[in-house]
Order: C-alpha cells, then structure tokens, then sequence
C-alpha cells in the first residue's frame, strides 16, 4: 500500500496511472475505519483498476463546539483495512497541505445545505463540498463512493457535482449496520456501555416508520410521531429532528406523494448520531 500525503506526489501517482489507461475509483473519509467506509471500497475497487482512499480529518466542516480534536484517529489500523479492502493508495494530506496559509475560496450548496443538519450545524456542508472538490480536483476520480448514512452530504454532492459540471460519477452506496441495527460510525465509539445499548432505539424507531409507511401511511406528522414517541421512551436519547423530506429538494413534505427520507438526529449527551431510510412511492 502506498501512502502520499503530498498533493505533488499524488498527482504523479495518478498522471503515471492514467497514462496506462487505468480507471480510479476515490473513497474520501476522515479515517477511523469501519465496515461503512470499507464497503465503499469494496465496491470501488469492484468498479475500477485502482483506487485512492482519503484520510483527512477536515477542520473546515466542524463547528466551534464540536468535536474536531478529539475525532478519533488510527492510522496503522486504516492502512491495513484499505489494503486489505482494496485500496491501492491513501491520501493522508495535512491540514497545511490542504489548504495553503489564507484559503478564501469555498462552495455553498445553499438550498440543501440549510435543511437537516445543515439546520444545526451551520457550515458544515460548505466545509464538506469545498474538501471534496478540492479532492475532486486533485485526484480526478472516474468514481466517487459515499455512503446513504449520511443521505444529506450524498445529495448535495450529488447536486455540486450537477451543478459545476464536474466530469466525476457519484455512487451512493448502502448503510451497514451493526448486528442490532445501530448504523456504524466512527462516533459511535464515544457512547457509553449504557448509551450504546439505547442508541438501538434510532435504526427501531425508523423500523416502525417504515413498516407504517408500507400499510400505507401518507401523514408525515404521523410518521413523524411514531419516530418521536419511540425515541422518547428511552431517556438517555434527545432528539435533535425528525423530519420527513423530499428525497431531492430535501424539502419537508406534509402529505407523502412522492419519493421522501426519512431522516433523525439524536444526542446521547454529547454525542449526536444520525440514521435515515428513503421510501420509494410505487406510481
Ligand atoms: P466519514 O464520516 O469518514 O465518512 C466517509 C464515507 O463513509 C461517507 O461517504 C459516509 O457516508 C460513509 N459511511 C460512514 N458510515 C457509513 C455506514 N455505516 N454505511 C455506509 N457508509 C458509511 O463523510 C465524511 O467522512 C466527510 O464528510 C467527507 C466526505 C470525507 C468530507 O470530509
């Protein structure tokens, strides 16, 4: 496994590789890897000759009070599951060598970035848009991979990538879940034995909405209640929103019509864990 954290290396890498023809499939992360991330990879690498994986813990898309400095990090440990996985080349820049001494540049995917948790963490996605062009630009990937876990990044991406014309396919990929259904996350490390155990109840609560949805539920205030008295019956979970969207415009819906997410944020103190499920409406 190779490793760059140069952005001059790293395109020699890739000019040397695309004058063999060979295609690159991009995985961009903040490390601390799991079976999510590691999916993306798999699949990746199932779709093209190489592929990169990033490592970049991105200070641009945490806030003041969030928690940048102690986001977990290991990157023995990441090596060994990109090589392992497929990776063919980490990308692990500094911060320094991302963003040069007075960065004034940056992409705002507005509409959908105020939605969600674009609503509680206010520039956050401009931080997320604006790393991954730059990776975009840097790595020029045939394909990109994200996760639905995070459904919210994965469309404005996807609208990013519409919108300025940039010559990249994204691939959403499904969220991999832990055996009792807690979507993986490099967060979940911070719960507590206790708060672990309850985080169970936001992929249970979407499970309900779910099945409510398929006997034909078209109330989104309903949906809604069914999620917010599941969470609340276990005290240890806040909810942060439950909100019914469009799974485009990422709008709130009142009357379910057409394709929607389903989408929840949760605190466990200060812990904030997210889930989603979209529904297709058969037409
Ligand atoms: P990070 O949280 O490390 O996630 C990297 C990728 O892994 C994202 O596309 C995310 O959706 C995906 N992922 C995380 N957990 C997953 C799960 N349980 N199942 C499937 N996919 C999962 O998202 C970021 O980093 C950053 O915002 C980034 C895009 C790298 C920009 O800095």
């Amino acid at each position: 496994m190779e490793s760059f954290s140069s952005i001059k290396d790293i395109k020699n890498k890739i000019s040397q590789w695309k004058s063999e023809g060979y295609s690159i499939g991009f995985v961009p992360t903040m490390g601390y890897l799991h079976e999510g991330h590691t999916s993306l990879i798999q699949r990746a690498k199932k779709d093209n000759d190489k592929v990169i994986v990033s490592i970049f813990v991105n200070p641009t898309q945490f806030g003041p009070n969030e928690d940048l400095d102690n986001y977990p990090r290991d990157l023995e440990r990441d090596t060994e599951l990109c090589t392992a996985n497929g990776g063919d080349v980490i990308f692990t820049p500094s911060a320094k060598e991302m963003y040069g001494d007075n960065p004034c540049a940056y992409v705002d995917i507005k509409e959908l970035s105020q939605e969600l948790c674009g609503a509680s963490r206010p520039g956050h996605f401009r931080g997320v848009c604006t790393v991954v062009l730059k990776l975009f630009n840097i790595i020029t990937p045939d394909r990109a991979y994200f996760g639905e876990k995070d459904a919210q990044q994965l469309a404005i991406i996807k609208k990013m990538v519409l919108d300025l014309n940039l010559p990249v396919e994204i691939i959403g990929c499904p969220i991999v879940r832990e055996a009792d259904g807690l979507a993986k996350s490099s967060r979940n490390t911070y719960l507590s034995n206790e708060q672990r155990k309850a985080a169970v109840v936001l992929s249970q609560s979407l499970a309900l909405a779910k099945t409510s949805l398929e006997n034909g539920e078209r109330d989104a205030n309903k949906i809604i209640s069914i999620i917010n008295e599941k969470i609340s019956s276990e005290p240890l979970a806040k909810v942060d929103y439950i909100q019914v969207v469009d799974l485009k415009s990422l709008k709130t819906v009142n009357s379910i019509t057409d394709d929607i997410l389903v989408a929840i944020a949760v605190h466990f103190d200060k812990t904030r864990l997210i889930d989603n499920f979209s529904f297709q409406i058969k037409k």
